[in-house]
């Protein structure tokens, strides 16, 4: 080989080396990493079994597959990871536990995405999230919390870093689904165990209609009237909401509400600071009371009677939120309605 050439090849390699990030691996979760003879006979041999089954399912962080959509472009699942490594990551963690480098110390933590529960959804009993729930609170983010707005990505990047999600949240899923067959009911993991479980899994994301939240009515104009009932009916004699959320909605005074489906003890919302971390316009708030986020109950069979009740517990809220109070202010100089 001439030199010239030799020195340009050795180049060649150099750069295509400093260029070849480290991707790190998928992990597994903390439940399967510590589980121990006691529980299970060879839990070396299942933690393997099960990792060769989610590669096979989910793929590797370089070459991501999502379960229910096999059609998915590999390069648009591939894009998702790359800005999840560098959007996400730090505060999710790398495999989606929410255990990211930065999110020691934060509260609300960020999501654990592998028990496959989200708050911020339009859908009711527990159902999984519509993909637009999930697009939403990314491209607007959780107000009040450390979650971000990434409303400046192009839409296309939005796209992507969602069906990523769905796939750590996939992978997590598939992840419990397998070490319960195994360690609870004694199953043989194998390929069709893991399709079998896939499937189910695949299945439960496709979220009837009868699931989706449609208010009971339609808003009703939002005005002196309709805010005092909602007041009544939230700290009233009757009232429920004042129990968790205070007299004043600020639940300064961290009442017990009850642990949230992480394990965590939940804490119920402030919702005189302005910030709704599910959005704040009419809809996104009857979704929350209409739907409950747990600890929290679902208020949807709450008034039989008076379904337009909902709504005067909307406006109530928007009322006493910082921000609406404001403007209420200025509107009310001007006219006799709020
Ligand atoms: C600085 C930390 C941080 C970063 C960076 C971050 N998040 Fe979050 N994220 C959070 C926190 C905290 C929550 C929980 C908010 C809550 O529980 O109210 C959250 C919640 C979520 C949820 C769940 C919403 C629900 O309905 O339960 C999704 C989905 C999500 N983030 C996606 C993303 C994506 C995608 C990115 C990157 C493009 C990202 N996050 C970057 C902190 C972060
Ligand atoms: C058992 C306790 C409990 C009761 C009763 C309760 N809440 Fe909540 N509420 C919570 C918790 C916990 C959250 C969720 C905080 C979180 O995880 O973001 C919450 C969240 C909310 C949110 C979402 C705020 C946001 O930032 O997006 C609204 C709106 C709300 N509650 C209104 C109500 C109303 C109206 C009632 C009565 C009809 C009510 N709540 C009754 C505990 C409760």
């Amino acid at each position: 080989m001439k030199p010239v050439w030799f020195i340009a090849f050795a180049a060649s390699l150099i750069s295509v080396g400093c260029e070849r990030t480290v991707v790190p691996d998928y992990e597994l979760s903390s439940s399967l990493r510590t589980l121990a003879k006691e529980d299970f006979d060879k839990p070396d041999e299942l933690r393997r079994e099960i990792a060769h089954q989610l590669e096979k399912q989910c793929g590797t962080p370089q070459h991501p597959k999502l379960i229910g959509n096999p059609t998915l472009a590999p390069e648009h699942l591939s894009r998702g990871a790359e800005v999840y490594r560098l959007r996400c990551a730090a505060c999710h963690g790398n495999t989606g536990y929410g255990d990211g480098p930065a999110a020691k110390g934060l509260s609300p933590l960020p999501r654990d995405y592998s028990k496959g529960i989200f708050k911020f959804v339009s859908v009711v009993d527990g159902s999984k999230p519509l993909r637009e729930d999930l697009l939403r609170t990314v491209r607007e983010g959780a107000r009040g919390t450390s979650m971000p707005s990434f409303a400046q990505l192009p839409q296309q990047d939005l796209d992507a870093v969602v069906d990523y999600v769905l796939v750590l949240t996939h992978r997590g899923e598939l992840e419990s689904a397998l070490r319960e067959a195994a360690v609870d009911e004694e199953e043989k993991i194998d390929d069709k165990l893991a399709t079998k479980l896939a499937g189910d899994i695949a299945k439960k994301w496709v979220v009837p209609r009868n699931k989706h939240i449609h208010p009971l009515t339609v808003e009703p104009p939002y005005t002196w009237e309709s805010i005092e009932k909602g007041r009544e009916a939230f700290a009233g004699a009757n009232g429920v909401c004042f129990k968790c959320h205070d007299r004043d909605g600020s639940a300064r005074n961290l009442l017990e509400v009850g642990k949230d489906p992480w394990g965590h003890e939940g804490r119920a919302a402030d919702l005189t600071s302005g910030m709704f971390h599910g959005g704040a316009t009419s809809l996104d708030i009857y979704r929350r009371i209409y739907g409950g986020i747990k600890p929290m109950p679902a208020f949807a069979n709450g008034y039989p009677k008076d379904p337009d009740m909902l709504w005067h517990l909307v406006h109530y809220v928007q009322f006493i939120s910082g921000a609406r109070r404001r403007e209420v202010v200025r509107q009310f100089t001007a006219s006799s309605t709020p």
